[in-house]
C-alpha cells in the first residue's frame, strides 16, 4: 500500500484534501469570463488547487487548461519558451488534427528542439533575438489560443517574477495583450502577496484591476483531521481524531508541514498510530533539518538571528519593536530591529499575518522552541 499523503506534487482528487470552495470559486471565474488572481503563503496550496481544478476540467472536457511556472524563469525569452512549451504540452496530446495543426504553428518560428535529458520529454526553444521578437511570439501564441474550438485557461503560477525581466515595459504589453481576448482566461498565482498586490491593485500599474482576487487561507482543522482518519482508514491504519488534532495545531494547519509530518508518520507507524509514533515523527523532523537549522546562527546577522528566535520563542509578535518585546529577549533599539525584521522578511524567513510578524518555516519554529527554550 502506498503512502497516502503527498509532498511534492498533485496526484489526484482521493489525495487532495478539502478546497472545495476555493475549487468553485476558481472555476466560476473563470467560466464567467474573469481573471483571478489566487494569492497565499508559499506552501499553503496554491499550486495543487490550481491542478486539482485542472485535473476537474480536464476530465470535463469543454476546455483546455495550460498550466505555466514561472518560477525560474528571469527573462521574458525564458517566459515565452516556458509559456510556448506549456501550450505545446497541452495540445501534443489532444487529437491528430489537433496535434499537426499546432506542430504547423511552432514550425513558423523555427524552434530548437531538445529532449530533457532526465524525462526525455520534447522541449522547444524559440530562441528569441531581440524584445521585438519576444512580443511578437507572445502575442502569435495567445492569438492561436483566441481561436481554439473551446476555451483556454492559463494559470500563470509565481507571477510576481515577472517584475524582475529586464525586458521594458513587459507588463503593459502583456496588459494589453491579454486585455482584448475572449477565449482565453487567466490565474495569476503568486506567494509574493504584496509585489502581486501591488500589480493588481494600484492604479498606476497595467494589471490595476484586472483579476478578482482569491486569498488562500488555511484548510479548515475540522475538515483537515477529517481527512487524515480517512487516509490511515483507508490504508487500513487506525489513528486517534484528537491526536491528529493535537499534531494540527502544533503545525499551525499549515499544508505543506502537515503534509510532511503524517506522510513520515504513516511510514513509521504500524496497524495502530501510538503516541510513541507520534513524538518520534515530531523528533525526525526536528533533527532531520538539524544542519540547515544550526547553521542559521552563520548564516544570518547576531542580530537577525536573536530577533527570530525571540519571535519564535515568542510564538509571533505584534509589535516587534515595542519596548517590552525589546527587553525581554535583549534586541538593542527599536531601529535595529526594524531593520533585521526587515531583512528577515526579504529572505523569507519571517512572514507579516493579521498584523503578527511569525516565522516562515513551521519546523524551524518548532526546532528554535526546543533549542533555545531555555532563553524563556
Ligand atoms: N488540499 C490539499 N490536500 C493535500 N495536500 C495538499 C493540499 N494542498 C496542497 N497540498 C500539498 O502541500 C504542499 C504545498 O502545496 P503547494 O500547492 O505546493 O503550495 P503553494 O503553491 O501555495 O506554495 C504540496 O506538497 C502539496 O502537494
Ligand atoms: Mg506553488
Amino acid at each position: 500500500m502506498h503512502n497516502p499523503f503527498y509532498v511534492s506534487s498533485y496526484f489526484s482528487p482521493n489525495y487532495f484534501c478539502d478546497r472545495e470552495k476555493e475549487t468553485s470559486t476558481l472555476k466560476d471565474s473563470l467560466e464567467n469570463g474573469r481573471n483571478t488572481v489566487l494569492l497565499s503563503l508559499r506552501r499553503m496550496g496554491k499550486t495543487g488547487l490550481i491542478k486539482h481544478l485542472f485535473y476537474k476540467l480536464k476530465e470535463e472536457k469543454n476546455s483546455y487548461t495550460v498550466y505555466v511556472d514561472i518560477m525560474s524563469t528571469h527573462s521574458a525569452q525564458e517566459f515565452t519558451d516556458t509559456l510556448a512549451n506549456a501550450v505545446m504540452e497541452v495540445f501534443s496530446s489532444t487529437t491528430k488534427r489537433m496535434f499537426d495543426n499546432m506542430m504547423s504553428f511552432f514550425k513558423k518560428f523555427s524552434p530548437v528542439m531538445t529532449f530533457d535529458s532526465i524525462t526525455g520529454v520534447p522541449q522547444i526553444s524559440l530562441k528569441l533575438a531581440d524584445e521585438q521578437q519576444t512580443e511578437n511570439s507572445i502575442t502569435a501564441i495567445l492569438e492561436y489560443l483566441e481561436k481554439q474550438n473551446k476555451p483556454v485557461y492559463i494559470a500563470i503560477d509565481e507571477f510576481q517574477q515577472i517584475v524582475n525581466y529586464e525586458h521594458k515595459g513587459f507588463e503593459a504589453f502583456l496588459r494589453s495583450n491579454i486585455q482584448h481576448l475572449n477565449n482565453v482566461r487567466f490565474i495569476f498565482s503568486g506567494s509574493q502577496q504584496q509585489i502581486l498586490l501591488n500589480m493588481f491593485g494600484k492604479y498606476s500599474r497595467p494589471f490595476y484591476q484586472s483579476g478578482d482576487y482569491l486569498k488562500l487561507e488555511r484548510i479548515e482543522k475540522e475538515i483537515y483531521a477529517g481527512f487524515i482518519v480517512e487516509k490511515f482508514k483507508e490504508t487500513k491504519k487506525d489513528i486517534l481524531r484528537e491526536d491528529i488534532l493535537e499534531v494540527l495545531e502544533w503545525l499551525d494547519v499549515y499544508t505543506f508541514y502537515v503534509q510532511n509530518f503524517f506522510n513520515k508518520l504513516w511510514f513509521i507507524s504500524g496497524k495502530t498510530v501510538k503516541k510513541k509514533d507520534i513524538d518520534k515523527t515530531k523528533e525526525y523532523v526536528l533533527n532531520e533539518h538539524e544542519f540547515i537549522y544550526s547553521n542559521m546562527s552563520n548564516i544570518l546577522s547576531a542580530v537577525q538571528y536573536k530577533l527570530i528566535v525571540a519571535i519564535a520563542l515568542n510564538g509571533g509578535i505584534e509589535k516587534p519593536t515595542s519596548k517590552e518585546f525589546i527587553n525581554k529577549f535583549g534586541l538593542g533599539t527599536p531601529s535595529t530591529v526594524s531593520s533585521a525584521i526587515k531583512s528577515l522578511e526579504d529572505k523569507e524567513l519571517v512572514f507579516k499575518e493579521n498584523g503578527k510578524v511569525r516565522v516562515y518555516d513551521i519546523f524551524f519554529e518548532k526546532w528554535i522552541e526546543e533549542k533555545h527554550r531555555h532563553l524563556l
